[in-house]
C-alpha cells in the first residue's frame, strides 16, 4: 500500500497518465473522526488529476450512519457494478453472480479417525533472536490481576501485570501490547452442541481454491476445540454477510425468509435493530435459527465466523521501573441492552477472569510500536491529559522520564470519585512528594457540578502557557470519552487566547504547528 501510494503521489507523474484507467474509490471511514475518509478523497482527487476515468463519485462509507457503513456501500456497489457491466459486459454464457448463487467454501475438512499422538497445538516459545509477534507470541506468565477501583463503583478497572522475562520484548512509553482473546468455555461447548461437534475430535483442512491457504494460526492437524476456542470469533455480532451465508443453509421457510430480509440492502434497518442495537452474538443467533443451525455444513465454518482479532492495550508501566513486566489498565467492559443476558468485552472479561493465584495462566502477546512519542530532550516538559484509563501511557511515560532524570511532568487525570476510581492514586502521590510530576485531578461527581480534565486545563492556564510558550513542552491527550479530546483542545485554545493575548485563529494554528512537529499528540479510542 504504501508502495502504491508514494508511486502515485510522485510529482514527476504526467498530468494524463491514468487516461486509460477507469476506476472508482470507495472509502471506509468514521466521520467521529476529523479528517473522516481523508485518504479516499484525496486518493480519488490524485486519481482524478492523473486523468483516470472516475465511474462514480467518490463513496463515503460510515460508521456511524444509522444502518452502518453498509448504509453508503450498498447503493455504491450497486452503481458501480451497473456502470462496470455496462462498460465492460461479462462475455456470451457468462452471467454475474445472483444473491441466491451459493460460492463453495474455502477450506473442506477431513476429520481424523485418530487424535494424533503428538499434540500439535501448545504454547509456542520464542527463538532467543527475534521479538514475539502475531504469529509468534510470547505466553507471558500473568503474575498480577487486581481490581483498582472500589467495588461499590460501577466500572471494573484492572491493574495486570505479565511476566516477559526471557521475551525479547523491548518497548517504551507509548507504545502497545497486543493479545488475542478466547472465547469462552461455555460458548465452545454450546456451538459444539449446536453443530454437533465433538471438541476432542481432529481435522485437517484444504482450500477449495489454488489461491487460499490454510490460516497459518491453525496448526494442521488442528482439534474443534482449539479452531472454536481460538480461532473463530463466536461472539462478536455477527455481520450481514454471516446472514447471507445462512440464508444459503435455510430449509424452513420462515427461518429462511428472515434471513433473506437481513440479508437484502431493504432489510439493514431491521437487522440493526435486531442484531447491532441489543449486540446479539453471533452465536446468539444461530440459537434463534436452530433448523438453519442444524443444516449447516462444518465446511462453511471458516467463512461464517471471522477469525478473533487482536486486541490492544496502552502499556501502562516502564521496563525502567518495572524490568521483565509489562502492566496494564483494564476496564472490564461490562453493559445491559434489551437482551436478558448482560454483554460482556470478550477480551477484558478473559483477562479479568485469570487468577494467577489458582496456577500457571499464560496470556500469548507481542508489542507493537505505539502512535504516541515522548520528547529526547531532557529539559522538554510534558504535559498529559488522561481521564480513566486514558491515564495507562503516561503511567508509562511518567515512570520512564523519572527513571531517565526527567521531573517536569504534568498530568491531568480525571475520574468520578477520590474514593471510588481513583486508581494509581498513592503511586502519584509519592512521585509528587518526591518533586518528580505535578497531579492535577478532576473529580467529576465528588460535588454538584461536574468538574472534567478539560475544566482543570483552563484553570491551569497560567502554568501550561508558561510550560508550552516558554519552555517548549509537548502536549498529550488520551482517553476514551467520545467528546473529551475536542472540549480539552478548546480549553487549551482557550489558554493560548487568554495568557498569550492571541485570537481564535492564532489559537488554532499555533495548536496546528505544535500538532505538526510532534507537540501536540492524541491518542482515542471508543
Ligand atoms: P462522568 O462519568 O462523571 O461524566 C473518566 O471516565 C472520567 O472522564 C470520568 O470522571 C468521566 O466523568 C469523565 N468524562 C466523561 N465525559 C467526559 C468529557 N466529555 N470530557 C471530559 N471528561 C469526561
Amino acid at each position: 500500500m504504501k508502495k502504491f501510494w508514494r508511486f502515485l503521489f510522485r510529482k514527476s507523474l504526467p498530468a494524463d497518465s491514468l487516461s486509460r484507467l477507469d476506476c472508482a474509490v470507495l472509502g471506509l471511514g468514521d466521520s467521529s473522526y476529523p479528517k473522516f475518509n481523508f485518504v479516499a478523497k484525496k486518493l480519488h482527487k490524485r486519481l482524478l488529476q492523473l486523468g483516470a476515468n472516475m465511474l462514480l463519485p467518490v463513496g463515503l462509507a460510515d460508521d456511524q450512519h444509522d444502518l452502518g457503513p453498509d448504509g453508503v456501500i450498498d447503493p455504491w456497489l450497486l452503481s458501480f457494478w451497473q456502470k462496470t457491466l455496462s462498460l465492460y459486459p461479462p462475455p456470451a454464457g457468462l452471467a454475474p453472480l445472483r444473491e441466491e448463487d451459493k460460492l463453495p467454501p474455502r477450506y473442506i475438512f477431513h476429520f481424523l479417525s485418530e487424535v494424533p499422538n503428538k499434540p500439535t497445538e501448545h504454547l509456542q516459545t520464542v527463538d532467543n533472536k527475534s521479538s514475539p509477534t502475531s504469529l509468534r507470541p510470547f505466553p507471558a506468565p500473568l503474575v498480577f490481576n487486581q481490581r483498582v477501583t472500589h467495588t461499590a463503583h460501577f466500572q471494573d478497572v484492572r491493574h495486570i501485570e505479565f511476566d516477559i522475562t526471557g521475551s525479547n520484548i523491548e518497548f517504551s512509553a507509548g507504545d502497545i501490547v497486543m493479545m488475542r482473546p478466547c472465547n469462552t468455555a461455555e460458548d465452545v461447548e454450546q456451538l459444539c452442541q449446536l453443530l454437533k461437534l465433538d471438541p476432542e475430535s481432529y481435522f485437517t483442512l484444504t482450500p477449495t481454491d489454488s489461491s487460499t491457504e490454510v490460516p497459518a494460526r491453525l496448526p494442521q492437524p488442528c482439534s474443534v476445540r482449539f479452531l472454536l476456542e481460538h480461532f473463530l470469533d463466536i461472539s462478536a455480532v455477527p455481520r450481514r454477510s454471516f446472514f447471507e451465508l445462512l440464508a444459503t443453509f435455510a430449509t424452513d421457510e420462515l427461518e429462511q425468509e428472515k434471513l433473506l430480509e437481513f440479508s437484502s440492502a431493504a432489510g439493514q434497518d431491521a437487522l440493526h435493530s435486531y442484531c447491532n442495537r441489543p449486540r446479539r452474538t453471533a452465536l446468539e443467533v444461530l440459537t434463534d435459527f436452530p433448523h438453519t443451525t442444524a443444516e449447516l455444513s462444518i465446511d462453511c465454518l471458516l467463512d461464517l465466523f471471522p477469525e478473533i482479532q487482536p486486541r490492544s492495550f496502552s502499556i501502562a508501566s516502564s521496563l525502567l521501573e518495572h524490568p521483565n513486566r509489562i502492566q496494564i489498565l483494564l476496564a472490564v467492559v461490562k453493559y445491559k441492552t434489551m437482551l436478558v443476558k448482560p454483554r460482556k468485552g470478550l477480551c477484558s472479561s478473559w483477562l479479568a477472569s485469570l487468577d494467577p493465584s489458582k496456577g500457571d495462566v499464560y496470556v500469548p502477546l507481542w508489542v507493537k510500536k505505539g502512535s504516541l512519542k515522548f520528547p529526547q530532550e531532557p529539559e522538554s516538559p510534558v504535559i498529559m491529559v488522561g481521564p480513566g484509563t486514558g491515564v495507562a501511557p503516561f503511567r508509562s511515560a511518567i515512570q520512564e522520564r523519572v527513571a531517565q532524570g526527567k521531573m517536569a511532568n504534568v498530568l491531568f487525570f480525571g475520574c468520578r470519585s477520590e474514593s471510588k476510581d481513583f486508581y494509581c492514586g498513592s503511586e502519584w502521590q509519592e512521585k509528587v512528594q518526591a518533586g518528580q510530576m505535578i497531579l492535577v485531578t478532576a473529580f467529576s461527581r465528588d460535588q454538584e457540578d461536574k468538574v472534567y480534565v478539560q475544566h482543570r486545563v483552563k484553570e491551569q492556564g497560567k502554568l501550561l502557557w508558561n510550560l508550552i510558550a516558554k519552555k517548549n513542552a509537548f502536549f498529550y491527550i488520551a482517553g476514551n470519552a467520545k467528546h473529551m479530546p475536542t472540549s480539552v483542545c478548546d480549553a487549551l485554545k482557550a489558554v493560548f487566547q487568554k495568557e498569550g493575548g492571541m485570537s481564535e485563529n492564532q489559537a488554532q494554528e499555533m495548536l496546528d504547528g505544535m500538532e505538526k512537529n510532534g507537540r501536540f499528540q492524541s491518542e482515542t479510542w471508543s
